[in-house]
């Protein structure tokens, strides 16, 4: 049987990324005096803001530099330009990468534009990735549906870096960016299921009550295609990062730490 997945309650989304931050920030500085880099794996979304804001403030007020950090970012919509106000790149230059010191050249994001190459783009990717000698802490929430990335319900444990055609629950979570259900992008790239995995340490990140359902299917259902977030159960270094509603219906006494 496999091991219980740890995961941590805090008493707001704020003080979880203040943790999150810390670990992020302790990498990047033990990896600074090495000489070395260290391979963050990014996610967008609200979940991650909070998390953004707490980085920028370490970079602001206390000089953490992010000049040795290299990032891969899991997805990106398909037929959106990097330049679009609702792509995910354009998410993570307004909330993260425009406001600390990273090189531009060390930032990786898979393209949006919908051609022929995308799956040679994709498998690009991969290398990318293990050139930069694979991603050191990988950083997710989880979609309604249990996604990581855009990785769908049935998407197997293996899956790589690909296109993806997007559930209807997450098309419908995405109205808000996009106004109307019919401008919100059908297909995607993302990082797969396997290439997540490969992560040295994982973080997920979930608040408020309408993911405690997802949660406790992650977290204490079967490992299961059907909520691609228990694919976690079988990493070694995962962790999950939850406010109070998020985590009210888990049963603490078995898996809280
Ligand atoms: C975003 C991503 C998605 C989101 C998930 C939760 O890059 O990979 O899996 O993390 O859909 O989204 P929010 O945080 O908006 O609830």
């Amino acid at each position: 049987m496999l091991p219980p997945i740890q995961y941590r309650v805090f008493e707001s989304p704020d003080s979880a990324c203040v943790q999150v931050a810390a670990e992020i920030a302790q990498l990047i500085r033990e990896r600074a005096t090495l000489g070395r880099s260290a391979v963050l794996g990014l996610a967008t979304g609200k979940t991650t803001r909070p998390l953004y804001q707490e980085l920028v403030y370490l970079h602001r007020e206390e000089g953490l530099s992010f000049q040795n950090v290299v990032t891969f970012n899991l997805d990106e919509y398909l037929g959106l330009r990097d330049t679009d106000p609702r792509s995910m790149r354009f998410f993570m230059q307004r909330e993260f990468f425009d406001h600390v010191d990273i090189p531009a050249a060390n930032i990786h994001f898979l393209s949006g534009v919908a051609d022929a190459c995308v799956a040679a783009r994709c498998a690009g990717y991969e290398k990318e990735i293990v050139q930069a000698g694979g991603i050191d802490y990988q950083i997710l929430g989880i979609g309604r549906n249990g996604h990581i990335g855009f990785n769908e319900p049935g998407t197997p444990i293996s899956s790589r870096t690909r296109k993806v055609d997007l559930h209807e629950m997450t098309r419908t979570d995405a109205i808000s960016a996009f106004g109307e259900i019919e401008n919100v992008p059908t297909q995607a790239v993302t990082m797969g299921c396997g290439t997540i995995l490969k992560a040295r340490k994982i973080a997920l990140l979930a608040w408020g009550s309408k993911k405690n359902r997802i949660v406790r299917r992650a977290v204490e259902g079967p490992v299961s295609p059907k909520t691609c977030a228990s694919y976690l159960q079988t990493h070694p270094a995962a962790r999950i990062y939850l406010d109070v509603p998020a985590s009210l219906i888990l049963d603490q006494k078995s898996h809280g730490r």
